[in-house]
């Protein structure tokens, strides 16, 4: 029988107890068949005078991961999963839930609704619905205090924390927590309970707790939420636990749970769930097979190649890091262990995982100690001439088959390939800084680079639990591409009438972790100079030039925090508006014979949010990124785009892309050349159209 045919739960009655099995791949989510199945099985056991006492459990790799994201945002079908889990609660005879793998959002909340819990030792629990927008619709809300306290279920809830078996045991959601034989031990539980009143977990009261812990936790969950809806309602609605009676609680709580499954936010925070999991299904590559890989290569040991480093020994692949000098190799060294040092201070890792780490890398001089890597990644200085040298180099070292990879930020990947000669096994893999950190890897696909070459990229991105976002060769790639129109309408704003705390303060009111000018500062004001100054003979005389201000800055030797000041000063690492800075800012407008005038926070999100979308819409046309779904997850995981507006692709669908032609416009009115609205957007924006259906030349 294959999956298809096989019913989605199953019932098996051993020794007078009916093991309930969930049996829907891949991950058991809790669909409308298996609702109603289980719903079917709990009833029919109960009445059974045969069966004595209830377990369910979940077949294949998980129990159940949740409900089923696929129908959110569709007509509900009943049963509905609240009703199967009162069913569950009120059964006469005890029910006890064996969980393994992943019990996440509708998953746990059946558990909850058992009257015990046995937990694998490997298990995970959570209700992670935040993450999607949402809160607990199915009594998370109002059963989790009840067995964990307030606090703890808030950080769970509203903070959307997984936590592993022996810390539910501590806080008392687990019942037991067992090495093997999962089934069998929540059997014999469920036999030992039979006869005996159930203990309803909608029955206890939830333990009292302080106020001023309850308000600092609110606190710090509004301050973590950065303009998104869920956290803060899940802190409402979990309150409720404390004071309504379940059945009030669980009314007030599904009533929360539909209005926020309606809401943009949630179909955002969907799309991005969804998009993560197709980045890697690239159009043409579905078939291709990756190289395989074990060791890998890194040429350079500073900032990026000492991270790249960590982030592969992380993932358990063996690492030889490469310089051209002992001194240079040493001071990678120190960089790789002091990056070590501050995870194990922060309890991240053990000492014992720490030293297998170190232990997969093997420092050496000179490219020849890399002629056995299946992968070499380069991460030396941002230079042309330099890369295409080391290219030339590694080509006849690196053995037959290997993928050589450049790091580069923005320089033509085809060039660099074409100098050593194997072009067919050159990729580009942007990294973002740290790259142990950052999610976003971009793996760039020159015009001759091998399908198996850039599959193995791929491979690579998932093996490090990277977010691979597929782009081909352009300035910048996806991007740094986007940042640069963001960076040159931020910098607009300051000429037109604005000044940097207030275009920062209006970025992160549209969700953005930092403003632009505050991330300038932090990563250094020097880079974007230099770059200026290299392209300057190539800029098209006729186009509004974005960074007269950054300019003065950089020749005043202002780098940034570095230098302590900026577009801010630096006082005792605090930052501070600098009346230099705006007096700068208001000179430079007057050159410019710029009338002021201020922009609101509105104006000025629309407009950079209208120079994200048009540039998105000319790097789809041509051919940079495969799908529009690329774009949005290469902003959020790179760049901070709040997931919960999806990326700036899907949330000029949502607002519409007439809407976002006019804003376009009116940036072209006030920007000039180059600001020019892309046709795609003007052909999607006319037609009806959507960025989703837009085939982009790279397939
Ligand atoms: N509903 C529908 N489909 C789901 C799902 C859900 N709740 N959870 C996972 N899936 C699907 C994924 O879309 C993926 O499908 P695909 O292979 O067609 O892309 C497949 O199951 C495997 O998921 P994936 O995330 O790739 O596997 P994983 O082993 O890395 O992680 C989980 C498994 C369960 C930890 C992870 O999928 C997860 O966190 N799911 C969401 C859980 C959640 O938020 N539940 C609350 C919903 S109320």
């Amino acid at each position: 029988m294959n999956d298809s045919q096989r019913p989605p739960v199953r019932v098996n009655v051993v020794d007078g107890v009916a093991l309930v099995l969930i049996d829907n791949p891949p991950v058991n989510a809790a669909g409308h068949a298996v609702r109603a199945g289980l719903l079917d099985a709990v009833q029919r056991a109960d009445s059974d005078p045969a069966v004595k006492a209830i377990v369910i459990a979940g077949e294949g790799r998980t129990f159940v991961a949740g409900g089923d994201i696929r129908e959110f945002g569709k007509p509900p079908l009943e049963p509905h999963l609240p009703d199967v889990c009162n069913a569950i609660e009120a059964s006469r005879k005890p029910v006890v839930a064996a969980l393994h793998g992943t019990a996440l959002g509708g998953g746990l909340e059946i558990a909850l609704a058992c009257h015990a819990r046995v937990l694998d030792a490997g298990a995970r629990v959570g209700l992670p619905e935040v993450k999607l927008g949402l809160i607990p619709g199915a009594g998370g809300t109002q059963r989790l205090p009840r067995l964990t306290g307030m606090l703890n279920a808030l950080d769970m809830i509203a903070g959307g924390r997984q936590v592993k078996a022996a810390e539910a045991l501590d806080l008392g959601l687990a019942d037991l927590v067992v090495d093997s034989g999962l089934r069998e031990r929540a059997i014999a539980l469920a036999l030992s309970l039979a006869g005996k009143p159930p203990r309803r977990t909608g029955e206890l009261a939830v333990r009292e707790y302080s106020a001023g812990e309850f308000e600092a936790a609110r606190a710090a969950i509004a301050k973590k939420a950065r303009g998104q809806i869920s956290p803060l309602k899940a802190v409402e609605v979990t309150a409720l636990a404390a004071r309504l009676p379940l059945r009030e609680g669980l009314v007030r709580e599904r009533a929360m749970f539909v209005e926020l499954m309606n809401g943009a936010q949630s179909r955002g925070l969907r799309h991005t769930f969804f998009a993560e999991r197709e980045l890697s299904r690239v159009p043409g590559l579905e078939s291709v097979a990756p190289r395989g890989f074990d060791s890998i290569g890194v040429i350079g040991a500073g900032t990026m190649g000492a991270g790249i480093a960590v982030a592969l020994a992380d993932a358990a692949l063996n690492v030889i890091i490469v310089e051209t000098s002992a001194a240079a190799l040493d001071a990678g060294r120190a960089r790789v262990q002091s990056t070590y040092e501050r995870q194990l201070k922060s309890g991240r890792i053990s000492e014992p995982e720490c030293a297998a780490r170190l232990a997969r890398m093997t420092f050496a001089e000179g490219l020849e100690a890399l002629s056995s890597c299946d992968i070499v990644v380069e991460a030396v200085f941002e230079d042309m001439a330099v890369k295409q040298d080391l290219f030339r180099r590694l080509a006849p070292i690196a053995k037959p088959g290997a993928v050589l990879a450049t790091n580069t930020s923005y320089l033509d990947v085809n060039a660099i390939a074409a100098a050593g000669g194997r072009a067919r096994d050159v990729i580009g893999l942007h990294f973002f800084a740290p790259a142990n950190i950052m999610r976003l890897l971009e793996i760039v696909r020159g015009a001759d680079s091998a399908p198996d070459a850039v599959a193995t990229g791929l491979a690579l991105a998932k093996r490090l639990g990277k977010i691979p976002v597929v782009c081909g060769v352009c300035d910048g790639f996806v991007g740094n591409r986007i940042l640069a129109a963001f960076r040159q309408q931020a910098e607009f704003a300051l000429e037109d009438g604005a000044l940097p705390h207030e275009v920062d303060a209006a970025m992160e009111a549209f969700g953005f972790p930092m403003g632009p000018f505050a991330v300038s500062d932090l990563s250094g004001l020097d880079i974007g100079w230099a770059r200026r100054k290299r392209l300057a003979a190539s800029r098209d005389p006729g186009a509004r030039y974005a960074s007269r201000v950054a300019d003065k800055l950089c020749e005043m030797g202002r780098f940034g925090q570095k230098t302590g000041a900026g577009w801010y000063l630096y006082e005792n690492g605090k930052r501070v508006n600098d009346p230099l800075v705006e007096k700068l800012i208001r000179d430079v407008s007057a050159e410019l014979g710029i009338q002021r005038k201020a922009n609101g926070a509105d104006a000025i999100q629309r407009n950079i949010r209208a120079a994200m979308v048009n540039e998105g819409a000319r790097i789809l046309a041509e051919g940079i990124a495969p799908r529009a779904l690329d774009i949005d997850m290469a902003l959020i995981h790179g760049f901070g785009y709040p997931a919960w507006r999806g990326g700036p692709m899907f949330e000029a669908g949502e607002i519409g892309l007439p809407t976002i032609l006019k804003d376009v416009e009116a940036l072209h009115e006030a920007s000039g050349n180059g600001w020019e609205p892309a046709p795609l957007l003007v052909k999607l924006a006319r037609s009806g159209g959507s960025f989703a259906d837009a085939k982009s030349s790279m397939n």
